[in-house]
């Protein structure tokens, strides 16, 4: 009796392992970055508007940086945030920006703002919106633009 429950066991956990191996490989192989298209133009003029309302007064009209506050695009930009995610992007917006006014614009506001972001770093629209939350948004690696 003994014997065949530890039997049981051994084979759960083996079923386990191999299950858990299955799901490393799919999280691989359907690993996203912001060059798979992970935003809607239409999302990018909502976040154009806001923008405008919520930030260009001190990163600017053009996203250039004014003073103090830096770039929003270009390579000191994509450097600083070389290897993140969407997720860590979309974080540092919610919980800190605007300066002046920290978590005041919702999840789906910071969303249609970094899609506004990624269209300025020239990363392609697709068909699915920006996800309004930093989980969702963890899987989508910023990263240089693949090779081809
Ligand atoms: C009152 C001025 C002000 C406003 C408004 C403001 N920011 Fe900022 N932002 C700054 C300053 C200054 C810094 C750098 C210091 C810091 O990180 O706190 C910064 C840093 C950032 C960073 C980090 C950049 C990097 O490369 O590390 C991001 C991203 C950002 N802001 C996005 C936004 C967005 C998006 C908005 C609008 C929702 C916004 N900011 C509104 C002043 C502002």
């Amino acid at each position: 009796m003994d014997g065949m429950i530890r039997h049981g066991l051994w084979i759960f956990g083996a079923a386990a392992l191999a299950l858990g191996g299955a799901v490393v490989v799919r999280a691989q192989t359907s690993e996203r970055s912001v060059w798979s298209g992970v935003y809607t133009a239409e999302q990018a003029e909502r976040g154009k508007v806001a923008y405008a309302e919520n930030c260009a007064a001190c990163h600017g009209d053009t996203l250039a940086g004014i003073d103090v506050a830096p770039a929003l695009v270009g390579g000191g930009f994509l450097n600083n945030w070389n290897n993140t995610s969407a997720g860590d992007l979309f974080s540092r917006i919610k919980t800190t920006m605007p300066l002046s006014a920290p978590g005041s614009l919702s999840g789906r506001t910071v969303a249609d703002i970094e899609a506004y972001v990624f269209q300025a770093n020239a990363f392609p629209a697709g068909t699915l919106p920006l996800p309004p939350s930093q989980p969702m948004a963890a899987g989508i690696k910023i990263v240089p633009k693949p090779a081809g």
